[in-house]
């Protein structure tokens, strides 16, 4: 498999994290606004994006974890990053992770990436199972999450402490036959 794969919707294309990145990566991250519900604060290091780009770049070729960034066409710039995240082959599950910088929100953008990227997780890697660890509190995020077909699966008491903060988190579930019923509903 190509891992310098790369994903189009009509107005995205998702592709492997690069050098040259480090810029608009930044603005994502190091937005409190943005990093509300994240497990960890706003970055302010000057070299984490790097750092990061270079890990995410590693681990795409590793099969580690498949992080991608959203680049907006019209611009050519990246306005998030959506992930697949601690794989368990064995089990054909994983994890989503993703986030939009605070000027792209409301427009249906992580709703067009991770069509993509489920499509990508379910046929490409054969995923069974996908999961969403979210706080409670993050409404865009849960919201996100409803409208692609996850379910609400249970609440993990206070699994979280962020910058000294206790969290609770929502553990939300896409089962492959669910995604498939809604592909076919949504033809
Ligand atoms: C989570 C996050 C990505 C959600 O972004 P979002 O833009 O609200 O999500 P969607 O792409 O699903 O967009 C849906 C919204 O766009 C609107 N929209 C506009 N045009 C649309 C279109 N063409 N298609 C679909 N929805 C559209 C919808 O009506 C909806 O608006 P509403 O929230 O007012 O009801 C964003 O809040 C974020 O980056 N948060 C910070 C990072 C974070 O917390 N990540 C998750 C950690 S678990």
């Amino acid at each position: 498999m190509d891992y310098h794969i790369t994903l189009t919707t009509p107005r995205l294309t998702l592709r492997p994290p690069r050098p040259g990145d480090e810029d608009d990566l930044m603005a994502i991250h190091g937005d409190p606004e943005v990093m509300r519900y994240f497990s960890e604060r706003a970055w302010t290091d000057p070299a984490r994006p790097a750092q990061q780009i270079a890990s995410d770049a590693a681990a795409f070729a590793a099969r580690e974890h498949f992080r991608f960034a959203i680049v907006l066409n019209e611009t050519g710039r990246q306005i998030g990053n959506c992930g697949l995240v601690r794989p368990h082959w064995p089990n054909r599950r994983c994890e989503v992770g993703y986030a939009l910088g605070r000027a792209h929100w409301g427009k249906g953008y992580i709703n067009e990436a991770l069509r993509a990227l489920l499509e990508f997780a379910f046929v490409e890697l054969d995923m069974h199972r996908l999961e969403a660890d979210v706080d409670p509190r993050n409404t865009g995020s849960t919201g996100a999450l409803e409208r692609l077909g996850f379910q609400r699966e249970g609440l993990l008491r206070e699994r979280w402490i962020v910058g000294g903060e206790v969290c609770d988190s929502l553990l939300y579930g896409l089962l492959r036959r669910e995604w498939e019923a809604n592909a076919r509903q949504d033809r």
